[in-house]
């Protein structure tokens, strides 16, 4: 399997969101990711749980929330209720890792847990189990446009061969800083999962960029099948 993208929002116009969320979506988008920030874990506020609800309603795709957020295990069930699919926590933010995992099964989404660029894979070692994929930061989280910290690419591979060694079904997703020059690189290192925000939606050409993006990551995938 080939790579998918999940274009991030945070990066779009939100004066006219279920636009360009539509426009990701006919580009040929996996996913939407959900870049929720509470000014807290992150310095930056960005939106919740009735903006999300919102894009609920723009589009058929799964919708992939990213909590930035002190204690995420309150904001879980709000997420459920706006129509979240897969939603993450930080490890760095949240004390009862277990637990909030567990809730997010419960609730019969796809629960992910999330590690800053800084923080060692050692951190997954009890979790990697019991959760459906692990969300690698490439930038330390708050803003779009950073740019990527390269060295996150090595720690995808090792997660990558620890799941294999492991027999696990976890995928994994790496955030931040990712573009069209970079693509190759990052879908390279095997990661499941690639968001991009300001790639597509700072490029004035949405459904293109992401079009373009999604065939490059087909092309990347197919030439790996057959070599
Ligand atoms: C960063 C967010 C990212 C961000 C990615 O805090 O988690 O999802 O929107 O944006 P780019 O692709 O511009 O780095
Ligand atoms: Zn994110």
């Amino acid at each position: 399997m080939n790579a998918v993208l999940a274009p991030s929002i945070l990066s779009a116009d939100f004066s006219r969101l279920g636009s360009e969320v539509k426009d990701a979506e006919a580009g040929g988008a996996a996913l939407i990711h959900v870049d929720v920030m509470d000014g807290r874990f992150v310095p930056n506020i960005s939106i919740g749980p009735a903006v999300t609800a919102a894009i609920r309603r723009s589009t058929q795709l799964p919708l992939d929330c990213h909590l930035m957020v002190e204690d995420p295990q309150r904001a879980i069930p709000a997420f459920v209720e706006a129509g979240a699919d897969m939603i993450s926590v930080h490890v760095e933010a949240e004390r009862h890792l277990h637990r909030a995992v567990t809730a997010i099964k419960a609730h019969g989404r796809k629960a992910g847990v999330v590690l800053n660029p800084a923080t060692p894979l050692g951190a997954l070692a009890s979790i990697l189990p019991v959760v459906d994929y692990v969300l690698l930061m490439s930038v330390d989280p708050g803003f779009g446009g950073q740019e990527m910290i390269r060295s996150v690419l090595g720690k995808v591979s090792e997660l990558r061969a620890w799941i294999r060694r492991d027999r696990l079904d976890v995928r994994v997703e790496i955030d931040g800083g990712v573009n069209e020059a970079n693509l190759d690189d990052v879908a390279r290192s095997g990661v499941d999962v690639i968001v991009a925000g300001s790639a597509v939606f700072g490029s004035g050409d949405v459904r293109g960029t992401t079009a373009r993006m999604v065939r490059r990551l087909a092309e990347l995938g197919e030439r790996e099948r057959t070599c």
